[in-house]
């Protein structure tokens, strides 16, 4: 059986782990001859590879980004009738592909899953810092993006607390709150807004006045993709994100401002950004990711193609791609509220 292993998308930490725990299953276990494909579909494309197998994935649990290289470059158009599939199978073949193992976020796993549907056979691992991918209770990358953003809030706490400030912290999630969420609860952020849940500028100048109030200073945590409620918001950071969509963030920039001149409360604004992805990722990513790896080349030894080998409760289960894929999984109402009940 001869694998290939690619990357796709932004890169989270914890994807050398899950790359170390599948080669290692597959190669020393399984039998597996295992391939890595260089800067993902760009590799693919370009006839780039590298051979997986213990020594080249030594020591790497611990280690941030990813060695093979990750890209958003897209294996084929977008427009599906125009994709010659059969051409597709033909540069697999030209491989010596049996199965491949895609380590990616929603847009991979769509991938896989179509490649899924047109003969291919395929396993989904699934990545990203958003968490907002279907079939997985959570994504590796999304812990250590959280405990980066909430050691991010305990700083930001103490700074604003001495200048009597309001801080404004935006973190990532694309169109997801979760990141925003689960940090800004870890660092008992008095506002966390987040894109599921528009609120006004109102609403969120009583919070910061009514902290203010009690003597404290506030801390709001807000998702880049957030929008205030009624308000009609400019993309204030030119060009354009890897999906050649207008860059979202900007948020807290535009906030901090409207919060200082409705509250009359000095208020500054921190634009996490890339942080959140860097370095290494905490034991539960790389514990997850591990897990995620084994589990993917057991499937591809029992032939569970269309599969995604996602975390449900502590065990790591084959979910079909389809349900995985399609829409994105959001913050849901009732842990927004458990949140909001206690804003301001
Ligand atoms: O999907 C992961 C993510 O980090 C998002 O949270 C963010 O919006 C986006 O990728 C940033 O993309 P890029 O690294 O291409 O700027």
């Amino acid at each position: 059986m001869r694998v290939g292993v690619l990357c796709s998308g932004g890169d989270s930490p914890g994807m050398n782990a899950a790359i170390r725990g599948a080669t290692l299953r597959g190669v020393d276990v399984h039998g597996f001859e295992m391939v890595g494909f260089v800067d993902g579909w760009r590799g693919f494309r370009d006839g780039e590879t590298v051979p997986l197998d213990r020594p080249a994935v030594r020591g790497l649990s611990g280690v941030g980004g990813v060695f093979l290289g990750t890209s958003r470059v897209a294996p084929f158009s977008s427009v599906l009738d125009e994709v010659d599939f059969d051409a597709f199978r033909a540069r697999v073949a030209d491989y010596g592909l049996d199965a491949f193992m895609l380590i990616g976020g929603n847009g991979t796993q769509t991938v896989a899953s179509i490649l899924h549907d047109h003969g291919v056979q395929v396993i989904g691992l699934p990545k990203t810092i958003d968490n907002d991918l279907g079939g997985t209770d959570y994504t590796f990358g999304f812990d250590t993006a959280v405990s980066i953003a909430s050691e991010a809030i305990d700083r930001l706490r103490t700074t604003g607390d001495s200048h009597r400030r309001c801080m404004v912290l935006e973190v990532m999630g694309r169109d997801a709150g979760w990141i925003a969420l689960h940090a800004g609860m870890a660092g008992g952020a008095q506002a966390i807004l987040v894109p599921e849940f528009p609120e006004s500028l109102e609403q969120v100048c009583e919070w910061v006045t009514s902290v203010r109030d009690r003597g404290r200073s506030a801390m709001v945590v807000v998702a880049e993709g957030f929008r205030l409620a009624g308000a009609d918001h400019a993309v204030t950071r030119d060009g354009l994100d890897g999906f050649g969509r207008p860059r979202l963030g900007g948020v807290a920039e535009q906030l901090a401002p409207l919060i200082e001149a409705g509250t009359g409360i000095e208020t500054r604004a921190t634009v996490l950004g890339h942080v959140q992805r860097g370095g290494a990722p905490t034991a539960f990513d790389r514990v997850l990711a591990t897990r995620t790896g084994i589990a993917a080349a057991d499937a591809v030894l029992r032939g569970e193609w269309g599969t995604l080998a996602g975390l449900r409760g502590d065990r790591i289960e084959l979910v079909p791609l389809a349900e995985a894929v399609g829409r994105l999984k959001t913050v849901p109402e009732d842990r927004y509220a458990e949140v909001r009940l206690n804003f301001g």
